[in-house]
């Protein structure tokens, strides 16, 4: 029995990509005509969106809510693996960036799955929550880092027991195991550690760190 991890070099890496990949065409065009309007191609990558689709899939997800959206790529992967009464929050920052998305998801027909909130999200969801008293079989986390941390403590009593909260981004681009010495953009690696640390003991749920992409930290609520 292993007592210790294998390391996961980039050839085993390129390894997982090329067998456990659910990206398709339509979102091979959308992150090429994003980066053609100039949006940094700064999405997930296609082995995570896989994981994602198959841990909506495990729990037979109907409402998700993403926070961070750039342009869509990971919404529109998440849409597809939701029944077709399903429902989707996308919530991003920047105007130009929900344009696009807006744009996308009717080109590709998921205006009744997808609606785009636009502005902080804080603030969005605050307004969605006041509104209505929608409850969510998942949250995906991956806008600014500093914030991770109120996302979890605004959405957890709106996600149902059995739900999912996700975070993106759980390793830190490498740096979370040093982010008491890191020189790299400490502000959001010691914000990332201390969303894993409160992810990892937060007594509603029962989490895991998956080293896909930049790492995914996944909490299951189990109270
Ligand atoms: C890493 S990208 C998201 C990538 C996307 N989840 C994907 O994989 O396709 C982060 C996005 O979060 C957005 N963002 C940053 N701060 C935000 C905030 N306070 N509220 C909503 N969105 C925010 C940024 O504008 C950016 O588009």
């Amino acid at each position: 029995m292993a007592t210790r991890s294998t390391f996961l070099t980039d050839e085993l890496n390129d390894y997982i990509t090329a067998r456990f990949s659910s990206e398709t065409d339509e979102l091979r065009v959308l992150n090429t005509e994003a980066e053609a309007e100039g949006i940094p191609a700064i999405s997930i990558s296609p082995e995570q969106i896989n994981f994602l689709q198959m841990m909506l899939h495990s729990i037979s997800a109907r409402n998700v809510l993403e926070i961070g959206s750039l342009a869509g790529y990971s919404a529109i992967a998440m849409a597809r693996a939701l029944p077709h009464d399903g429902k989707l929050y996308a919530c991003e920052f920047l105007p130009a960036h929900a344009a696009f998305i807006r744009r996308k998801v009717s080109q590709l027909g998921l205006d009744s799955v997808i609606t785009v909130l636009e502005g902080a999200a804080l603030d969005t969801v605050s307004v969605l929550f006041d509104s209505t008293d929608i409850v969510f079989d998942a949250v995906f986390i991956d806008a600014d880092k500093p914030n991770y941390s109120a996302y979890l403590d605004l959405v957890l009593p709106r996600v149902r027991r059995g739900g999912l909260v996700i975070g993106d981004n759980a390793l830190a681009w490498g740096e979370v195991a040093r982010s008491a010495t890191t020189t790299f953009e400490p502000h959001n690696v010691q914000a990332l550690d201390a969303f894993n640390t409160r992810m990892s003991t937060h007594p509603q749920l029962l989490s895991t760190l998956v080293p896909l992409g930049d790492g995914m930290v996944v909490g299951i609520k189990v109270a």
